[in-house]
């Protein structure tokens, strides 16, 4: 196969990305990848507001996909093909996305590839290290939880995830209940540091239940009460406890993943992959609690653990590039009729 040059554009939640990708499937350079975040623009309102988003999409796209270009040293005429995210995720953004991919796609003949971003998550081990299929994929973000197998470019089976919140989520809502700023996943984090994980029992939920999905909401109201309990009796929460707090939330949070991700790599040894590898993608995979938990795991289980740099587990254009590079051989190009799909199953 010949090396080939692609454009990626992602717009599917709050970060506005181009990048360009360049290789064979199996083996890329990220030659430029621009992420432009929004997080500063929904700070007020506690979440992503779906309205700001899409518009902020609507005016960084071109000069993101500029920046890219410029950055790669490549021209929109250099590029082989240009592959837009096509959902999941908030339609105005992905619409955005889609629109734009399809007006360089016309203006310049190029073929035009639709991917799915979850997809182009549980592609990233292909691009940041050539991880051979089949592989173990445990995404964990804000959005996303699920454990993945992943047999080829085109060709996923899901074993499990989040029944309710992402493990993101959870970490971005216990740090608002526990007083600790945003992102709450890093704020967490290091207030463990100095707490006490044993100080109280958090629920594993779903721990007895056969299969690898998870659950985050109940544990989410575990520190509540605690939390509740604790002010009932004092003004406030002390620096310790919420140093108790985060810890104790922490090791459950790790515990369940680490238990679901065994059950996972019993599915996934049966197999018999030649290289077993567990690879972890999105911002959560950050945490080195939950990090060092699960390469013991792995460890015990004689399987290698891959860990993606951060700049590409978190959303980013270039996995998008990746994606369509690896998928090419497999599939056509699409249509002008490439349609958004904020819903679309990975
Ligand atoms: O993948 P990501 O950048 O965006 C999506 O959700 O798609 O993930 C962001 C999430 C946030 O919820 C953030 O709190 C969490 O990842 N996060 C962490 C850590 N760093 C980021 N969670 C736990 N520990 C961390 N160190
Ligand atoms: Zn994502």
């Amino acid at each position: 196969t010949q090396a080939v040059t692609v454009l990626g554009i992602e717009s599917s939640c709050d970060d506005t990305a181009a990048a360009v990708v360049r290789g064979v499937p199996g083996d890329m350079t990220v030659l430029s990848s621009v992420v432009f975040g929004q997080s500063d623009l929904h700070v007020d309102f506690g979440g992503v507001v779906p309205e700001i988003a899409a518009r902020a999409h609507a005016e960084r796209l071109d000069v993101s996909i500029a920046r890219a270009l410029d950055a790669a040293g490549v021209s929109l005429s250099g590029v082989d093909a240009i592959a837009a995210t096509c959902g999941p995720g908030l339609i105005g953004g992905v619409v955005a996305g889609v629109m734009t991919a399809k007006g360089l796609a016309a203006a310049t003949g190029k073929p035009l590839y639709g991917i799915n971003h979850l997809a182009g998550h549980a592609l990233t081990p292909r691009l940041s290290d050539g991880i051979s299929f089949p592989y173990l994929m445990l995404l964990v973000s804000g959005g996303h939880c699920q454990f993945l197998l992943a047999h080829g470019p085109d060709d996923f089976t899901r074993l499990g995830g989040t029944i309710d919140d992402a493990p993101g989520e959870a970490f971005d809502k216990v740090a608002r209940l526990i007083g600790l700023g945003q992102p709450g996943g890093p704020a967490v984090e290091t207030a463990a540091r100095a707490g006490d994980a044993a100080r109280f029992a958090f629920p594993r939920p779903l721990s007895g239940k056969a299969g690898c999905d998870l659950s985050f909401s109940g544990l989410k109201t575990a520190v509540l009460r605690a939390r509740d309990d604790i002010v009932a009796g004092q003004a406030g929460l002390t620096v310790q406890d919420q140093a108790d707090l985060a810890a104790s939330f922490q090791a459950a949070v790790s515990d369940s993943l680490a238990g679901k991700t065994r059950r996972a790599l019993e599915v996934y040894l049966d197999l018999e992959p030649a290289q077993p590898t567990l690879c972890v993608a999105g911002g959560v995979a950050a945490n080195m609690a939950i990090r060092s938990k699960l390469e013991t795991v792995c460890a015990d289980a004689g399987v290698a653990f891959n860990a993606p740099p951060l700049s590409l587990c978190t959303d980013n254009a270039a996995m998008i590039a990746a994606a369509a590079i690896e998928q090419m051989p497999y599939r056509d190009p699409d249509g002008m009729d490439l349609s958004a799909r904020p819903r679309m199953p990975l």
